[in-house]
């Protein structure tokens, strides 16, 4: 499936349209309440919401390039300008990109339950998430899983009630859906129970963040570094304090290099280009790659310093 490329372009935000601090009244042009769906997959749900509230403003969250392009599609067609959307992992993305009390309500309709004890930290609910709504939700603001899983549900409920800043509602069924998408319908005619859970914001609580507010900027170097050296990078590993960033491949390119990099703050890991260009005074310059401009971190910050300082 292919999206409308204006329509992406307008729709799916990039790490260059929210390294700086963000503020989502001017990314919708207006002052709304603001909400957000994490894993909306196609995006039928978030189609449906956002037509039903036009007064507010829709944030969607997902991993794959594929779930985006068909979002875009079903937008497309119900031609929505109150959503936008945003690729990545909704565990961090949510934290980083979201102010202290911004959001009015926040839904994720049945995410990957990861039922293996060794698969458990992909699970999205747990402590962590916790605390990140109690930052990010507005005070009365909510946060509303729907499940297949009674396990989940009842983890969940644990985890906001542990938290102790939630009122929260004991994990119950559902069966008065006001929308359900084609995974929900084909589910349903299994026979399988939807679980609700719903945690209501009583006391917020501010959260550490890690993507920066000012620009990761450029490096000078002496000189254009040798070739040896530049060949010497290639596997380097860099170990900061809750990051590590990698150089996994070192190209030459037209007037100097280009490296590929792998940057992770926690487990939330960016590939991004650097490029080490000759300047006509002799220098060099070290810069990340504007195409492939990841989200600015303290780990992307942290690679670009440690380049320096084996270059220099
Ligand atoms: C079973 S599908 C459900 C899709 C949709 N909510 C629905 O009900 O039709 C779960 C979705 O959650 C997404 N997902 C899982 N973990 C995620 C994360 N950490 N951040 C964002 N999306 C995630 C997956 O990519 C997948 O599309």
């Amino acid at each position: 499936m292919q999206a409308n490329p204006a329509l992406l372009q307008k729709i799916l935000l990039s790490p260059k349209d929210l390294s700086t601090t963000l503020s989502w009244e001017a990314v919708f042009g207006r002052k709304a309440p603001l909400c957000v769906e994490v894993g909306f997959g196609n995006g039928e749900f978030l189609t449906w919401w956002s037509g039903k509230e036009p007064d507010k403003d829709f944030v969607g969250i997902e991993m794959p390039r594929e779930c985006i392009v068909k979002a875009c599609a079903e937008l497309e067609v119900f031609e929505r300008g109150n959503v936008r959307l945003v690729q990545g992992d909704a565990r961090y993305l949510l934290r980083e990109l979201f102010p202290y009390a911004s959001i009015e309500k926040v839904l994720m309709q049945f995410p990957l339950p990861w039922p293996k004890d060794k698969h458990a930290k992909h699970r999205v609910i747990g402590s962590r998430w916790a605390a990140t709504l109690a930052d990010v939700l507005v005070p009365g603001g909510g946060f509303e899983l729907i499940t297949d899983q009674g396990w989940y549900a009842e983890e969940a409920a644990a985890a906001f009630s542990n938290h102790g800043g939630f009122q929260v509602s004991a994990p119950m069924l559902t069966n008065d859906r006001p929308f359900m998408t084609r995974y929900e319908k084909k589910w349903e005619k299994e026979g399988r129970e939807t679980w609700k859970v719903e945690a209501i914001l009583i006391q917020p609580f501010s959260a550490d963040r890690f993507f920066l507010t000012s620009p990761v900027t450029h490096h000078h170097l002496p000189a254009l570094p040798s070739n040896q050296l530049m060949k010497s990078l290639k596997g380097a590993r860099f170990q900061g304090q809750g990051n590590v960033v990698e150089v996994k491949e070192v190209f030459g390119a037209e007037s100097g290099w280009l490296l590929k990099m792998v940057a992770s703050d926690e487990s939330f890991s960016q590939i991004y280009f650097v490029r080490i260009a000759n300047r006509s005074d002799g220098r060099a310059l070290l810069k990340l790659e504007e195409g492939s401009r990841p989200f600015w971190t303290r780990a992307v910050r942290f690679g670009l310093d440690e380049l320096e300082k084996r270059l220099s």
